[in-house]
């Protein structure tokens, strides 16, 4: 070996040598990093799992305020934060109800038209047919004639394709059962004014008017001749469908884009409402729940920032962390922030993640189902909605601790307000009152999302303890609402004091 070749082998082993050692220490860094991302990321996740415990004790306090707050609500106007309105539902279906009746349910991302053969005493429900129809986003907040104009027109193509299978008696008008699952003052069974929006809506020129007259507007434009013989709340079109097929009912609860509750007061112990009352007896209150707040609810900075971006601000705190409406957002929010502090997904954080509701709660249910080994299922997922390809399996268990903490807390204080409502009606306790208790619950979220109501069910019984727990049933009432709504519109009829033909 020549002298220059000699030379030239050292410099280039001792070149091999150096990158050796600045990759062991640019890995090492790395490693050290990808530890501290970690670490930053799980402290992250037991700092979110502690701001949101709600431990069983807290629970009490919570379902204790929710009694508290019915009370007030009762005794004054304004009273409280909720506002347990008077719906002039006085009696509940029988079974006796006969013919035909419309239903029209509004309330969420969809509405839905729905018709029932009503066959009078022991034949229950002939036949039924309904249609569901997505709302476009720009009318929910656009103006009352295009959203109200959309839904008559929907409604009249439904009626048109009526079939033989359902009977009118000749001379008779269809009648409707109207649910309208947003805070309204009733001023009667048939009529009544917006209070607020909900749920992502938001049509200024709607507040304060009357929801049945400008439904009839918009239906008298479509040339439909249908008269709304009820307007009900979905929680109380619940409680109907489900008084018809158990006379235990005594609550409805929903849990579906928004939250709710309604049961039967016995209202003529309550001062305010003399002279208002038909009969001096039972009366159906809607409670408006979702607007329930308490010092006790376990908030995190995720509920807030989502309050106060939201269309309401400072309104339905209780509904913001328990409905099928948020839950996937405050993920969201979790995991940006986790994305943005401890580089969960990497170095560059995924755009869409910062799209509002751009995580549904449906796509956190599928996530926290998820039984692959490997979370297929989950990476699917994050790949298809926040656009992350390539994720750890440990990432994925990660999203789904998130999942199981944000849905667990809605859950458990779901269960806290129906052990208030039970408290306030005295059927919370083994001692006393053990008649059987019906609680009627519909809404995609508790019927969809296992893990939620399975863990409101178990939270209930944790609550009311195991002898009480006994007489109290949780019943899935699906699409009790819209059935209700058309029981209601039967038992409300403007033919039923004459005989049937
Ligand atoms: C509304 C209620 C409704 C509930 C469930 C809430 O946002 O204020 O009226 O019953 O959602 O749909």
């Amino acid at each position: 070996m020549g002298k220059a070749t000699a030379r030239a082998a050292v410099v280039c082993g001792a070149a091999a040598a150096m990158a050796a050692v600045a990759l062991v220490v640019w890995r090492r860094r790395t490693r050290s990093e990808e530890t501290l991302r970690w670490a930053r990321a799980e402290e992250m996740v037991s700092e979110l799992e502690e701001m949101s415990a709600a431990p069983v004790e807290k629970l009490r306090r919570v379902a204790d305020g929710m009694a508290e707050e019915m009370n007030a609500g009762l005794e004054v106007e304004g009273g409280s934060k909720i506002k347990m309105l008077i719906t002039y539902v006085d009696n509940l279906p029988t079974g006796s109800e006969k013919g035909l009746f419309y239903a029209l349910d509004l309330g969420g991302t969809n509405f839905r038209v729905m018709r029932v053969q009503l066959g009078g005493e022991g034949r229950h429900v002939v036949k039924r047919e309904s249609r569901e129809v997505s709302i476009p986003r720009e009318l929910m907040v656009g103006s009352s004639t295009g959203l109200f104009g959309f839904i008559a027109s929907e409604l009249k193509k439904f009626v048109d394709s009526e079939g033989e299978d359902f009977h009118l008696s000749v001379g008779k008008q269809r009648e409707l059962g109207f649910t309208f699952s947003f805070p309204v003052r009733q001023t009667s069974v048939a009529s009544g004014t917006l209070i607020k929006w909900t749920k992502g809506f938001s049509i200024d020129d709607a507040l304060g008017e009357d929801v049945v007259a400008e439904l009839t507007k918009a239906m008298e434009k479509e040339d439909l001749d249908m008269r709304v013989a009820a307007l009900v709340n979905d929680t109380v079109g619940t409680l109907a469908g489900g008084r018809y097929y158990d006379e235990d009912v005594v609550v409805a609860v929903i849990l579906g884009t928004g939250t709710n509750a309604a049961y039967v007061e016995r209202a003529h112990s309550i001062p305010k409402w003399q002279g208002l009352l038909p009969k001096s007896g039972d009366m159906v209150i809607n409670m408006e729940w979702g607007n329930f707040t308490s010092s006790h609810l376990p908030i995190t900075e995720y509920d807030r920032e989502l309050d106060a971006e939201s269309l309401n601000p400072g309104e339905q705190i209780f509904e913001k962390l328990i409905s099928g409406m948020y839950l996937g957002d405050i993920v969201r929010r979790v995991l940006l922030k986790m994305a943005e502090e401890a580089a969960f997904f990497g170095d560059t954080i995924p755009p869409k993640l910062r799209n509002h509701f751009n995580l549904s709660s449906q796509d956190v249910s599928v996530m926290h189902h998820d039984a692959t080994p490997d979370l297929r299922i989950v990476g699917n997922k994050l790949k298809e909605k926040i656009g992350v390809a390539d994720t750890s399996l440990k990432t994925r268990k990660m999203v789904v601790e998130v999942c199981d903490i944000i849905a667990k807390r809605g859950a458990r204080l779901a269960a806290a307000g129906i052990a208030g409502v039970l408290k306030k009606l005295g059927r919370d306790t083994a001692g006393g009152d053990k008649k059987r208790t019906v609680v009627a619950i519909d809404g995609a979220l508790f019927e969809h999302y296992t893990i939620f109501s399975q863990c409101l069910e178990s939270t209930l019984r944790e609550l009311l303890g195991e002898e009480a727990s006994r007489s109290v049933v949780i019943k899935l009432a699906n699409d009790g609402s819209g059935l209700g709504a058309a029981l209601l519109a039967a038992s409300h009829s403007q033919y039923n004091d004459f005989e049937e033909p």
